[in-house]
């Protein structure tokens, strides 16, 4: 049974699985040495069209919170979305890491923040007792399945770069964004005044690992430091580099994400017109929000379906994976069908 708890319910994708077996040979430098981790960097290089500074560490809550720490002091604050993973699933690894930066949680919409909220915060005070804005972070995909658009995101920044704020995006659904946009990757990031981003490769389809991309190289001065101190500093690093190649060598990230959204998609047209149901949010990215019924959701867990009710709403989300499979998808939906008639 496939469930639709979180996109990490899935295994690895049969591309990074070859690679990591492929760079499973012989000996090889330590610590990043390697020719795999140097190839990988050179790809993600040519992917986003710049020279940018790239580092690996094994999971999102540490690349978000290890890459705000190094834009930021402890007496300087992180501007978020209140339904930012960073504020409200990282335990507080961004203010721990950061040796007590505060996040400054703005409303939005859609999971997305504007530049009302943004200006707001920025605004609001300017004496010592306040502590000062110094990084603006986005998500990309947002936490309940929105895209930000290249406009939305350069907005952002430009108000950002104004006030001498940072720009920090978590993608750890980079991936499915990138598929929902069409875009070349470049046109919603550097080029729309991103600094630094936390791309996701776990929920992408790698058995561990993200990137931590800093456009502005000068931001990740001590960053291999930082990382090494937390923790996050694979001596085997060829294990958490290798998978990428296979997923970026062909295309395989993007045609993965792509068949995450569709499911998405597919799920959300199935739940249309089943009375009781409604969907929250758009179905932009592989994440499908709905309130459904209490009776219908204790119907679907007896029947052992996997989801969660905590992530940003009341409702329900169901996330697919890039192994989502339509059957799966289907069942879900004849269940729900079932349990709400
Ligand atoms: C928006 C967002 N950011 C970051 C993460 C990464 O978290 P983790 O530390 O579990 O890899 C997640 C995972 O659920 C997420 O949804």
């Amino acid at each position: 049974m496939q469930h639709f708890a979180s996109d990490n319910y899935a295994g690895i994708c049969p591309e990074a699985l070859a690679a990591l077996q492929a760079a499973n040979a012989g000996h090889a430098p330590a610590y990043g040495e390697d020719e795999w981790t140097q190839r990988v960097s050179d790809r993600l290089r040519a992917l986003f069209e710049t020279d940018c500074d790239v580092y690996f560490v094994f999971n999102g809550t540490a690349a978000n919170s290890l890459a705000l720490a190094s834009l930021c002091q402890s007496y300087q604050s992180v501007i978020c979305h209140e339904i930012a993973h960073v504020d409200t699933d990282e335990c507080g690894a961004p203010e721990f890491f950061s040796n007590g930066a505060k996040l400054l949680p703005a409303r939005g919409a859609n999971g997305k923040l504007t530049v009302d909220a943004v200006t707001e915060l920025i605004t609001r005070r300017n004496d010592i007792h306040y502590p000062r804005p110094r990084v603006l972070t986005l998500t990309q995909a947002t936490e309940v399945g929105t895209v930000y658009r290249p406009d939305e995101i350069a907005a952002l920044a430009e108000l950002a770069h104004r006030y001498g704020l940072h720009v920090h995006m978590d993608g750890a659904r980079f991936a499915n964004a990138t598929a929902s946009l069409g875009l070349a990757p470049a046109e919603f990031t550097w080029r729309a005044g991103v600094d630094v981003l936390c791309f996701g490769g776990t929920k992408m389809g790698l058995p561990v690992g993200e990137a931590v991309v800093f456009f502005d190289r000068k931001l990740s001065e001590d960053f291999a430091w930082r990382c090494k101190q937390a923790g996050q500093l694979a001596s085997k690093m060829r294990f958490l580099s290798a998978p990428w190649l296979g997923m970026l060598e062909d295309g395989a990230w993007l045609r993965h994400a792509a068949h995450a959204n569709a499911m998405a998609q597919r799920l959300a047209a199935g739940l249309h017109g089943i009375s009781g149901i409604r969907l929250l949010f758009e179905v932009q990215a592989n994440g499908v929000f709905c309130s459904l019924p209490e009776p219908v959701m204790s119907g679907l867990r007896e029947r052992g379906w996997r989801f969660y009710t905590f992530i940003g709403t009341d409702g329900a989300r169901f996330m697919c994976g890039w192994d989502t499979l339509p059957e799966s998808v289907d069942a879900l939906l004849a269940d729900i069908r079932t349990l709400a008639r």
